[in-house]
């Protein structure tokens, strides 16, 4: 698949194949470009933890309050994507600047997550609702986490829903 093919097709998958689990080396491939991605300062302000079996199931669990999310204990892994300190350098840059950074840093892993796991046949779905504590506890981690990622198989039947976005003028301006 090429990018255009790669962004028609990753969608926020939120039906699973609770049968099929996903090969080691399509995660690894999945990890591989994650380590990738651009970071500023090539800083890497995040960690991400694995979540597969009980830890999954806890981890899906701690998604859906308010009734959100129940798709994700169909996912045989979750990803937990949590924020580390800023390098030095892009300390400095985001205090100089007001620019959150690692919010955006964790934003571009996840775009190449989504897109890797897209490209390998998998569908992903980001959260950004959970219970930030009970997650932490789950994974033993220190810093706050930011998003989680369910990953697996779509169920077979599964469609890929039409793109809804605001239209290309809304969306991109031009100055010269
Ligand atoms: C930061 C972020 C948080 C999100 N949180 C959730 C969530 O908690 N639950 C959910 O079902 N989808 C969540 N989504 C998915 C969006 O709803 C989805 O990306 C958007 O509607 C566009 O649809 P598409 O991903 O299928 O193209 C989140 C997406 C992002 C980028």
């Amino acid at each position: 698949m090429n990018f255009k093919e790669i962004a028609e097709n990753r969608y926020s998958c939120r039906a699973y194949d609770p049968a099929r689990t996903v090969e080691k080396e399509k995660l690894d491939q999945i990890l591989e470009s994650a380590r990738l991605a651009p970071s500023a300062c090539n800083g890497q302000p995040y960690h991400i933890t694995v979540c597969k079996g009980e830890a999954a199931q806890k981890v899906a669990k701690a998604t859906q309050g308010m009734g959100m999310n129940k798709f994700a204990s169909q996912a045989p892994i979750l990803l937990v994507l949590s924020e580390k300190p800023y390098v030095k350098t892009a300390a400095l840059g985001a205090k100089v600047k007001g620019n959150d950074y690692r919010s955006i840093d964790i934003g571009i892993v996840s775009a190449y997550i989504t897109a890797e796991a897209a490209a390998l046949g998998l569908g992903t779905c980001i959260l950004g609702w959970f219970d930030d504590k009970t997650v932490r506890e789950i994974c033993s981690l220190d810093e706050a986490v930011r998003l989680v990622i369910t990953l697996g198989y779509p169920k077979a039947d599964a469609k890929i829903p039409e793109k809804k976005r605001m239209p290309i003028e809304e969306l991109v301006g031009e100055v010269e």
